[in-house]
């Protein structure tokens, strides 16, 4: 059974554990920390018969809102998993006042850029050589107040 959670501090060494695992260039535990200390913070958590398997995070603030990451175990991905847990953090941060949710992602990312759109992220804007290795973003964004 899936079951999607606030993450809190107490689930920094497993979140720890999934971020070494799923990204190349891995946020240190003191960024992480730095995150769930800053303010407007969101994250949630997935549970696969109660072990962490996925989690987002990212901020709400006044009426803009982002996300910074989100990730997924190798094993379970393309189960719908990323899907969850992107509403999750995106109905949090709708309770917290955000119109509009942000983000930017690897132009290469098929599969992020794939679950994005399926939850009617657009694409606004190419940021060229965004990243540290000279890959371009694609930022997107997600108007909440055109859907209600
Ligand atoms: C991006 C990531 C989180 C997706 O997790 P996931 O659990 O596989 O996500 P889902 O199963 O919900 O969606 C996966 C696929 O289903 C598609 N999908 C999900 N819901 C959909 C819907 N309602 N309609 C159409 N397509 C849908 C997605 O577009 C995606 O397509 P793909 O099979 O071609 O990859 C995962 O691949 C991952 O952890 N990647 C490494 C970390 C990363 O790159 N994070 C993003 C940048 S921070």
């Amino acid at each position: 059974m899936i079951t999607i959670r606030d993450s809190t501090e107490k689930d920094l060494s497993k979140l720890m554990l999934l971020e070494r695992e799923c990204f190349d260039d891995p946020w240190t535990i003191e960024m992480m920390k730095g995150e769930f200390s800053r303010v407007g913070f969101c994250g949630v958590l997935a549970e696969l018969d109660g072990e962490v398997v996925g989690y987002a995070c990212g901020f709400s603030l006044f009426e803009d809102s982002e996300l910074l990451k989100i990730a997924v175990r190798d094993e379970v991905r393309g189960r719908g998993i990323g899907g969850l847990i992107l509403d999750g953090l995106t109905e949090r941060a709708m309770a917290l006042g955000a119109q509009r949710m942000f983000l930017e992602v690897r132009a290469s990312n098929g599969s992020a850029i794939r679950l994005y759109a399926s939850r009617n992220f657009a694409k606004t804007r190419i940021r060229k050589r965004y990243y540290a290795d000279g890959e371009d973003a694609l930022e997107m964004k997600r108007d909440f107040y055109l859907e209600s």
